[in-house]
């Protein structure tokens, strides 16, 4: 296992005077403090003995029920049986890699692609093929040459992961046609595809792409959520929406991970549910964060040297700069934490290594003056290494 370059990267961001863009934290200020002590009360007299006892791996079936009715807005067939709660989306991706890799396989992966990802895979020593992004999202025709170069050789990927909206690191969502020649290649193949989509709910802009799941008609697809980016990380609270022959082996591996997620969080978020609070929590959200990452893009118009670009997101937490190709974003890291300014290098997202010129942008966590004074700082010191004095 690798260590995260994230992690040890982010121990800088911790001093108290620095500017982060690094990390994908919500806004702390979205989190419904008041309403979920109310919850929480609520649960402890009512359902205490529920709440605090283990529970089943599946989840509970209250909240199984309110995620496939929230999935079901998309494609009505979804069932309670489709879910499997988890502690997180993360954990959906370690019960994936559990399930269908072996050391040796390979499975495809976005270039850039979520670091979580990566790492969770990797854990399971597989060897992860990437395939390029544009603005479009994955580059289906350099997806199909792979998929056919690995058939001949009839080792055939385990599966294809993407993150099809806002995409974390790059914000990129994967256009329809896009999605729609994914899923031909998928069936053609027989390959599961994995959609992770963390960020969907959180659209500011533009026009709303199906999921992949409802485009879905031969059940070959897998979908994870969570609750981390609409509500509060600290919950830990994810899903895993799986057609319902594949769900035995998901739960026994969640079993053999931690028996079950917390019924008492499942609860708080089944009542909070069941409130109808989190439709307004959703809207709230948005416009907070539509508004901050106008501030960051008119920053980054206002302040970057020419030949930096960058993307400009329609939704979710982050934007993808891109440096002259002969620039080091890694090199540039310390100088930046010099700078009391940090971000996510972009290499970090890359499984072949490559990306050293990007670096990852985080929108939603800094202050609004914090966004325009990092961004300035940001641009001076590239503006500094560009032409070196
Ligand atoms: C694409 C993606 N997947 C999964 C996760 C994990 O989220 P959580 O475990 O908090 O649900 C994240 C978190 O940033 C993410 O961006």
């Amino acid at each position: 296992m690798r260590r995260s370059e994230i992690r040890d990267l982010l121990k800088f961001t911790r001093q108290p005077d620095l500017i982060s863009f690094a990390g994908g934290l919500p806004a702390p200020e979205t989190f419904p403090l008041k309403e979920i002590e109310n919850i929480c009360t609520q649960i402890l007299h009512e359902k205490g003995a529920l709440a605090l006892q283990y529970g089943p791996t599946e989840g509970e079936y209250v909240f199984r029920q309110q995620i496939a009715n929230w999935m079901a807005r998309e494609k009505p067939s979804i069932k309670p049986e489709n879910i499997l709660v988890t502690s997180g989306s993360q954990q959906g991706l370690d019960i994936l890699g559990r399930v269908f890799l072996d050391p040796g396989d390979t499975a495809i992966v976005e270039l850039p692609s979520y670091i979580g990802a990566l790492q969770a895979f990797t854990a399971y020593r597989a060897r992860l093929i990437g395939i390029i992004q544009d603005d479009e999202g994955m580059r289906i025709d350099l997806l199909e040459k792979t998929l056919d170069k690995y058939a001949k050789r009839k080792k055939k990927p385990k599966f294809i992961y993407v993150v099809p909206d806002f995409q974390n690191p790059s914000g990129v969502t994967m256009s329809l046609d896009r999605r729609t020649k994914l899923l031909k290649l998928a069936y053609k193949h027989e390959i599961p595809v994995v959609e992770d989509s963390p960020y969907r709910d959180l659209r500011f802009t533009g026009q709303n792409v199906p999921p992949i799941y409802a485009l879905d008609k031969e059940n070959q697809v897998i979908t994870l959520g969570t609750f981390s980016k609409l509500l509060c990380p600290g919950l830990r609270l994810g899903w895993l929406m799986a057609p319902i022959e594949w769900m035995d082996r998901m739960v026994v591996a969640k079993q053999a991970m931690d028996l079950n997620s917390p019924s008492f969080t499942q609860l708080i978020a089944a009542e909070y549910i069941k409130r109808g609070l989190l439709k307004e929590q959703i809207n709230n959200i948005r416009t907070l964060y539509k508004k901050k990452r106008q501030l960051m893009l008119d920053a980054l118009q206002k302040y970057m040297p020419k030949g930096v670009t960058w993307t400009k997101p329609e939704g979710g937490l982050f934007l993808w700069v891109r440096l002259p190709r002969k620039m080091s974003a890694n090199d540039l890291f310390i100088k930046a934490i010099d700078n009391k300014v940090a971000y996510v290098i972009g290499s970090a997202f890359h499984c072949n290594g490559k990306g050293q010129n990007t670096m990852r942008l985080n929108f939603s966590y800094a202050s609004d003056a914090q966004i325009d004074e990092g961004i300035k700082r940001l641009a001076k010191m590239i503006k500094e290494n560009m032409y070196p004095t």
